[in-house]
């Protein structure tokens, strides 16, 4: 709850954009919990806020738990921070009572998880895998600024993110706890649950244009009006997403010239898509881009539509699932398995090791939302499962 206090806004909702000043202070208040845990606490070249608890084994592969610190504009308290603040508490937990696991564990506070100020996000995860390109550093913000110019602002050095970058074998398991953000375990009445796997996701950007032109003079039947046509392509995106039984979000749209009397000339909207599989992904975006060009060419719209970023789906692994089930089951909770439509760190690091995540009930199944809320018991129980799946993983005896 301290840390919900950074970066909260009048409304009671938080927002704590990538290389802010809030990012900033939440990290170190999250740096000053692994201290008090006992960890040996760094930051790499992506950003990356890492706390390390030695094993009797100081070169065996890691076990690594973690999740993000940034949030989306107006968000909740406990997206992200839930998932790094479980994992300091399990490993503070462990050094109070005397634990020392074979394995080193670390706990790592991603940074930039979000989309909200760049598109193409999860930066600290993609920073760690190797995965980040210059195209990625020269992404701008609704400001104009570069990752780049941001990153150095923030006072690191984007040449050196590569020093950041851990290999295969480094790791042998990746474990994030995390909210729920929907309504399965509340409608089962459950606190925690076990993640089978992440869908796929894209985001695109759509720009129509038309021609602007005054709203008094022109006919209605003579206008190329580049919002009204996207009116109808989002209409028409909607109900196929409906009869699909999938989701698409359109999160921005921007208009211009922007003039109460001006015919808009051209409109950019932003298109979010989840889906079970990359291939399903994809064809589902052809099937909604089809739809966008036969409105436009009716309209004499120009249409074009730019991938912002595309994000393969992962699995969880079969022996990390397990581990999770057998935690629940020793600690008394039900294992039950459900999968994530929300995108997380997770999905990046399945490059470099096996993953798990864990689950904890969202009231109302709110989220990316200022009434984001898990009780302190739903939290605890996610913990107390968190803390046994890795004194598990980072055991030896049934390697
Ligand atoms: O958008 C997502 O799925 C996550 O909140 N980054
Ligand atoms: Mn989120
Ligand atoms: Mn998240």
């Amino acid at each position: 709850m301290a840390a919900a206090e950074i970066g909260k806004q009048d409304n009671g909702g938080i927002t704590r954009l990538p290389f802010s000043e809030e990012e900033r202070a939440v990290k170190e208040l999250a740096a000053a919990f692994m201290q008090e845990a006992g960890l040996t606490v760094r930051e790499d070249a992506a950003g990356n806020l890492i706390g390390r608890k030695e094993g009797k084994h100081p070169e065996a592969p890691v076990i690594m738990v973690g999740s993000h610190l940034d949030t989306v504009v107006n968000g909740g308290g406990f997206d992200g921070a839930l998932g790094v603040l479980a994992g300091i508490e399990a490993l503070h937990s462990m050094n109070e009572r005397g634990i020392w696991t074979d394995h080193p564990i670390e706990v790592v506070a991603f940074t930039n998880e979000e989309t909200t100020r760049f598109p193409n996000a999860m930066i600290g995860s993609r920073g760690m895998t190797g995965a980040l390109t210059e195209a990625d550093l020269q992404q701008k913000d609704g400001q104009g600024t570069t990752l780049q110019q941001a990153m150095r602002h923030a006072g690191y050095d984007p040449e050196a993110i590569p020093q950041a970058i851990r290999t295969e074998g480094e790791i042998k398991a990746y474990v994030e706890l995390h909210i729920e953000q929907g309504k399965i375990l509340e409608a089962r009445g459950l606190s925690v649950g076990v993640v089978e796997a992440i869908y796929s996701q894209l985001g695109d950007k759509f720009i129509l244009e038309g021609e602007s032109g005054h709203a008094g003079t022109t006919p209605m039947q003579l206008r190329n009006d580049a919002l009204m046509a996207a009116a109808e392509v989002m209409g028409a995106i909607e109900q196929e997403a409906r009869m699909a039984g999938n989701v698409a979000t359109i999160g921005q749209l921007r208009v211009f010239p922007g003039g109460l009397n001006i015919i808009p000339g051209k409109v950019e909207f932003t298109l979010d898509l989840r889906h079970t599989g990359d291939e399903a992904r994809d064809a589902f975006e052809r099937k909604l881009i089809g739809l966008a060009e036969r409105i436009c060419e009716q309209r004499g719209i120009k249409l074009t539509v730019h991938n912002l970023f595309r994000n393969s789906g992962a699995p969880c692994e079969g022996w990390i699932r397990e581990a999770i089930g057998a935690a629940c089951s020793s600690a008394g909770l039900e294992a039950y398995e459900l999968i994530s439509g929300a995108g997380h760190d997770a999905m990046h690091m399945q490059k470099l090791c096996p993953i798990g995540m864990i689950f904890v009930r969202s009231r109302n199944g709110l989220s990316h939302n200022p009434e984001e809320y898990s009780s302190p018991e739903d939290c605890g129980d996610g913990a107390e499962v968190l803390c046994r799946t890795l004194l598990k993983l980072s055991s030896m005896t049934n390697e």
